[in-house]
């Protein structure tokens, strides 16, 4: 028998037997079934204007189409229409389990407990039926535990965000505030070269929130806000959101720059607002990046709306806490030196980014080419070349290379390619770092140094990989 069936008959167990035990809620059903059935609060089309609440209504229909919605499974009748406890009403598309026991005792016999743990109302049921009971060795919580909070679904992020923010502020809050669920986060602690002071404080806040009960059993509740320093990309807005996928969790960005004298009425309500919503989605991480804007703000004759936002978000950030709301916070900055006294000690633990250190440039070209083919790759002689880059840079210099390569119509890469692209990338450096009014410099002049193919910076014996742009 095939996986497709196994899946849809999982689907139309599940929903049946949701439908009938209204001690199950949302949690129960694990996302990929929530999603399907999952409506968010529209009128209700009674004509009272009344409107139906956000969520998941009873009966759940099993249809062909949201059974292959929910599985994947691209013709889900098919897939189970052999088996004799199904069927289908032609009309309306409804499939539906006719002999609901045969069904249970199909699905035990295929079934294992890690599969089971998936699904928090299957877990419940069968192991409280008295017949399959004993078969497995899970309990509804474990599975409760395992499944992903609704909280953390797009479909609910959405409901949330429509919910606090009306349509005429819409604008400016998507500019200000970026909610992610963790499934759309696509950086993972694998693709990460961390150093083992980065590692450790990782590991410590993970525990942290691990035994975040017992951390408010005893009164310890200054933790749970970090501040990421370091040079632009070192990894701090990376790292924070691999942490959220890692730990499944909600990732709530603040664009603090986008907080412009241009919205100013508005903006401390909303700073208020992005604070509400991030406990409404707890637990999750409220990340914000560019921290420094607060100090410059602070600092300077800015206008006395722009004060008064940033002064609730100041305000907001002491009344957020890790162990009473469920909310990791973190902060990013490029210019740690700017922050004062004030907005230094809000955070608990700083985490540094420096740039990476030879060791770590070859394993980040690691994670970058893994699934690339180099011929001849050195790693560690890039390394050796590539001082001052930072893992942003290291990727642009991939970039580079297979860019270049696919010029020639070649996909596979030599360790010729990465080495051209190094130096390509410090000629765009050069060029970044001039001051373009300053006077005589070379590079300014067709023909000097950037230029022209006879340049020193080309004179490394393989000025052919110019000759096609000239
Ligand atoms: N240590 C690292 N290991 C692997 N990849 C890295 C590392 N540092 C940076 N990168 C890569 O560089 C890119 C940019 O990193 P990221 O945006 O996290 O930097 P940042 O520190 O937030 O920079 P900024 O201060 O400009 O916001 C990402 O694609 C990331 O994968
Ligand atoms: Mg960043």
């Amino acid at each position: 028998m095939s996986d497709a069936a196994l899946d849809v008959v999982e689907f139309l167990l599940t929903t049946s037997v949701y439908s009938d035990d209204r001690t199950l809620d949302e949690n129960d059903l694990p996302p990929s079934f929530r999603r399907v059935f999952w409506s968010g609060g529209v009128d209700d089309g009674d004509g009272d204007g009344g409107q139906t609440h956000a969520g998941i209504s009873r009966p759940l229909s099993a249809t062909n189409s949201t059974a292959r919605e929910a599985t994947g499974v691209g013709q889900p009748w098919d897939a189970v229409s052999e088996l004799m406890f199904t069927d289908r009403d032609e009309f309306s598309g409804t499939i539906s389990l006719v002999q609901q026991e045969l069904a249970e005792q199909w699905f035990a016999e295929r079934v294992d407990d890690d599969r089971l743990l998936e699904n928090p109302t299957l877990a419940k049921h069968f192991t409280t039926h008295e017949e399959f009971g004993d078969s497995f060795d899970v309990t509804h919580e474990e599975a409760r535990e395992q499944n992903r909070p609704i909280q953390a679904d797009r479909v609910w992020i959405d409901g949330l965000l429509e919910e606090y923010f009306d349509e005429d502020d819409d604008e400016e809050m998507l500019d200000l505030v970026e909610v992610r669920a963790p499934e759309e986060v696509d950086m993972s602690l694998d693709d990460l070269v961390l150093t083992d002071d980065q590692e450790n404080e990782l590991d410590k806040i993970s525990k942290a929130i691990e035994h975040r009960d017992y951390l408010a059993n005893i009164g310890l509740r200054e933790i749970g806000k970090l501040l990421f320093v370091g040079p632009p990309g070192t990894g701090k807005t990376s790292t924070a959101q691999a942490l959220a996928q890692d730990m499944d969790l909600p990732f709530v960005e603040v664009k603090l720059s986008m907080i412009t004298s241009q919205y100013l009425g508005e903006t401390a309500k909303n700073v208020d607002k992005t604070f509400e919503v991030a406990k409404r989605l707890s637990p999750c991480i409220l990340f914000i990046d560019e921290f420094d804007f607060v100090a410059k703000t602070r600092r300077s004759d800015e206008h006395a709306a722009l004060k008064r936002a940033v002064n609730t978000l100041l305000k907001s950030i002491d009344n957020i806490s890790l162990i009473e709301d469920d909310v990791l916070l973190i902060g990013a900055t490029n210019h740690p030196d700017q922050l004062d006294d004030a907005a230094w000690r809000r955070f608990d633990e700083i985490i540094n980014f420096p740039k990476p250190d030879r060791g770590m440039r070859a394993d980040i070209l690691g994670v970058i080419t893994r699934t690339m083919d180099i011929e001849e790759f050195d790693p560690q002689l890039i390394a050796e070349v590539t001082q001052g880059l930072t893992g942003s840079d290291l990727r642009m210099v991939l970039r580079e290379a297979v860019l270049e390569a696919l010029t020639e119509d070649r996909t596979t890469l030599t360790q010729e390619d990465l080495l051209d692209a190094v130096e390509e990338f410090e000629e765009r450096d050069t060029l970044k770092n001039m001051d373009m009014m300053g006077g005589d410099h070379d590079a300014l002049v067709a023909g000097g140094d950037l230029g022209s193919d006879g340049g020193h910076s080309h004179d490394h014996g393989h000025d052919h990989d110019h000759d096609h742009s000239h």
